[in-house]
């Protein structure tokens, strides 16, 4: 696949195949207990990382922390790349086809900050759960407002670990990898949580909430 991020100063290697990515089997149970399982609200899903996991996430996070800023860029650039109708959701890029262009968006750029800073919170809170969850959960919510459908969530925990393995280097190995994989199909399920918790709410206080796709808020035109 091409990569729109050549000069980027990340060798972009190689997106992984989501038919590759093998969750491990406590994430498999977290997404078994997602909301379509019947699963719903914080504390459904038990904790799936271990010690050593929480530690090489730790680790690898203090090395990924300078890079921050490209790193969100480039996670959400080939986000668009791979699934294009993602961009669609942003208002405030969705007009800009050209993805060499809107790598040097300035509203890209906060917006990949904003997203490395809530990965930055979950690697600071993995020996506080229920914390971690609520923060994944209300999140979710607010991804109601933003009319941004759970089924891309998973997308960006893949981007991410295609787009960190080479800044990493020799200190990526298969168990970082499994680490980082269980650490995103947990948030994204806590996030699907608040998604569905939203709109279910809406839907019970007001029916006309239920709304077409693509008809969201403002709140993601501005
Ligand atoms: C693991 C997956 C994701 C994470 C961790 C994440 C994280 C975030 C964060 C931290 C914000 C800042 C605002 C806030 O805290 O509420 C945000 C905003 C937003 N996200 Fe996500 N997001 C994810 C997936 C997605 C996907 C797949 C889409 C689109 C298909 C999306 C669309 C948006 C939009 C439209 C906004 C509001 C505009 C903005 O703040 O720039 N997000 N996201």
């Amino acid at each position: 696949m091409g990569c729109a991020l050549s000069g980027s100063g990340i060798s972009p290697g190689k997106t992984i195949p989501e038919s590759k990515w093998c969750p491990s089997a406590e994430s498999q149970a977290a997404s078994k207990a997602g909301p379509e399982h019947g699963g719903d609200g914080p504390g459904a899903v038990p904790f799936p990382l271990v010690d050593a996991q929480k530690e090489r996430i730790q680790e690898s996070w203090r090395i990924l922390h300078d890079n921050i800023a490209r790193v969100g860029i480039i996670v959400f650039i080939r986000l668009f790349e791979t699934h294009p109708e993602c961009k669609d959701v942003f208002f405030l890029f969705r007009d800009i086809d050209d993805l060499q262009q809107l790598k040097m968006n300035k509203e890209l750029r906060a917006h990949g900050l904003r997203v490395m800073s809530f990965i930055e919170k979950s690697v600071a809170r993995l020996d506080q759960e229920d914390k971690l969850e609520q923060l994944a959960f209300e999140l979710g919510r607010s991804h109601y407002r933003y009319n941004a459908p759970p089924k891309y969530y998973e997308y960006v925990g893949i981007q991410f670990i295609s787009t960190v393995q080479p800044i990493l280097k020799e200190r990526w190995t298969p168990e970082v990898e499994e680490a980082w994989q269980s650490l995103f199909k947990y948030l994204t399920a806590a996030m699907k949580r608040g998604y569905y918790r939203k709109r279910r709410n809406r839907a019970a206080s007001n029916p006309l909430a239920l709304r077409k796709p693509g008809t969201g808020s403002i709140l993601n035109r501005i």
